[in-house]
């Protein structure tokens, strides 16, 4: 299948494009045309994933403040941005909930929610002003569901679907579109977050009996913010193995 000019001539944002879907989102972007600023706060992997379409800016999402001046930044060295992937995330330690520390609990929501949330407000007035836009967050089946043992990370993506809806129907008179994926579990370095139980666990909820692949998941991703998604947004995106029943 050809799919080289689909993002011909498009700028891109990438959080968490350093690493993991991420990279392989932005790989992908710049191999069908697209020039891809990743934001990430792993420097020395933004540095590997450097190439002629490829460029970086290394930052804590959590920081409002380096979000806006990021954004500024961006769209200066661009001219502009047509896509926003926000895949940064991290699951925080696998606790009940009554055991779980309110520090950690903080963190997950600061970098999965409040983070998203700052860099989606960022890029939309960007996006407003060059008539176009396509915004594609990262939640998980977890935010569906709730597993156990991770009620920071399930509420947290819970509240990434919720902030995706909300943002597609204001933004749906405007040529701009928002949309989730709600990925079961992809072998990442994520899984070095997680206990062994829980990766077992999320395992044995795939009807597929396997994880999914980081191209799967990417493949999903591309669609969404390519032209041809031009009649879906607000809208959460399966890609599951069959794990998601709605
Ligand atoms: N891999 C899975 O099983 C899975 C399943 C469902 C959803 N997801 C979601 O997909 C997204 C990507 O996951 P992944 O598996 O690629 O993870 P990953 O750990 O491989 O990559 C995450 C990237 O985000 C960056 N990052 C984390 N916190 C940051 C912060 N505060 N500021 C800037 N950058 C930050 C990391 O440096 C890293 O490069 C996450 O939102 C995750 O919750 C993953």
């Amino acid at each position: 299948m050809q799919f080289s000019s689909r993002f011909d001539g498009q700028r891109a944002i990438v959080t968490g494009g350093a690493a993991g879907i991420g990279l392989s989102v932005a790989r992908r972007l710049a191999a069908e045309g697209a020039r891809v600023m990743i934001w990430d706060r792993d420097r020395a992997a933004i540095e590997a994933a450097r190439s002629a379409a490829i460029e970086g800016l290394a930052l804590d999402l959590a920081d409002a403040a380096a979000v806006e001046a990021a954004a500024k930044t961006t769209v200066k060295a661009l001219g502009g941005v047509e896509v926003m992937v926000c895949s940064a995330g991290i699951t925080g330690p696998n606790r009940t909930t009554w055991e779980y520390p309110p520090e950690d609990w903080r963190r997950v929501f600061d970098v999965n929610v409040h983070g998203l949330f700052y860099c989606n407000r960022a890029i939309v007035p960007a996006m407003i002003a060059g008539g176009y836009g396509r915004i594609v967050n990262i939640a998980s089946v977890a935010g569906k569901e709730g597993n156990p043992n991770a009620s920071a990370y399930s509420a947290s993506k819970a509240a990434v679907i919720g902030l995706t809806k909300s943002l597609g129907k204001e933004l749906a008179r405007h040529p701009i579109t928002v949309n989730c994926i709600t990925p079961a579990a992809v072998k990442t370095a994520i899984f070095d977050q997680m206990s062994e139980e829980h990766i077992a666990f999320m395992l044995s909820k795939i009807p597929m009996g396997r994880f999914g692949r980081v191209d799967e998941v990417t493949a999903l991703i591309l669609w969404l913010a390519s032209r041809e998604c031009s009649f879906s947004t607000g809208a959460v995106f399966d890609v599951s193995g069959g794990r998601a029943t709605y």
